[in-house]
């Protein structure tokens, strides 16, 4: 492994964790987590996200079971950031992508805190009930939320076989130009 891509591990570390232990999770890593979505960058700095953070019991099971089986990681977690985004918009992709750029470091900050965590994707037929589980008021919804907790060891072991997880580099980096 090179000394950069050793560099980088975190990242190449950071996967989808969907099973998590009782073991709690300290409000400060929480809190680590909900700064490392709100200093992501966002088009023309608009942050047009908030972050609820959820870590009652009773509503995480709620949530989770709403939205099965894409939230099933809200099942077992310790808490969850739901990421609350402007419902009526004209900047529905860009939203879309400041929305993705928060998500994804909230699972590299959980990974490099020694946790796991798992996007949900709330899907749209339960998504007014999930916003109003929220207290949402109707020009916000919730499209994904971060559940976070220790990864239970089953959740830790590779999901595929070593080398399959992704596509290889030769089939996905190019050189120049798009390959012949
Ligand atoms: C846009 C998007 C939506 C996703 N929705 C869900 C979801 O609803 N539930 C879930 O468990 N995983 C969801 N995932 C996680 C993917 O399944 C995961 O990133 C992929 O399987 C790779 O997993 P790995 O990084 O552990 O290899 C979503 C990922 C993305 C990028």
């Amino acid at each position: 492994m090179s000394q950069a891509t050793s560099t980088i591990r975190p990242l190449l570390r950071t996967r989808q964790v969907r099973e998590f232990t009782d073991e709690p999770v300290s409000p400060e890593a929480v809190d680590a987590i909900a700064d490392a979505a709100r200093w992501s960058g966002s088009s023309q700095n608009k942050q047009p996200w908030r972050f609820i953070v959820v870590r009652d019991d009773e509503r995480l099971r709620a949530l989770a079971a709403l939205g099965l089986p894409s939230t099933r990681s809200l099942a077992t977690a310790a808490a969850a950031i739901a990421i609350v985004m402007p419902t009526e918009t004209d900047r529905a992709i860009s939203d879309a992508f400041d929305e993705a750029r928060a998500a994804e470091r909230m699972l590299v900050a959980a990974s490099m805190l020694g946790l796991g965590a798992g996007l949900g994707w709330v899907p749209s037929a339960v998504r007014d009930e999930f916003g109003a589980m929220l207290g949402l008021p109707s020009d916000r919804k919730v499209r994904s939320v971060i559940a976070i907790g220790h990864p239970t060891e089953a959740a830790s072991r590779p999901k595929s076989p070593r080398g399959e997880a992704r596509l290889p580099r030769n089939q996905t980096v190019f050189s120049e130009r798009w390959p012949d």
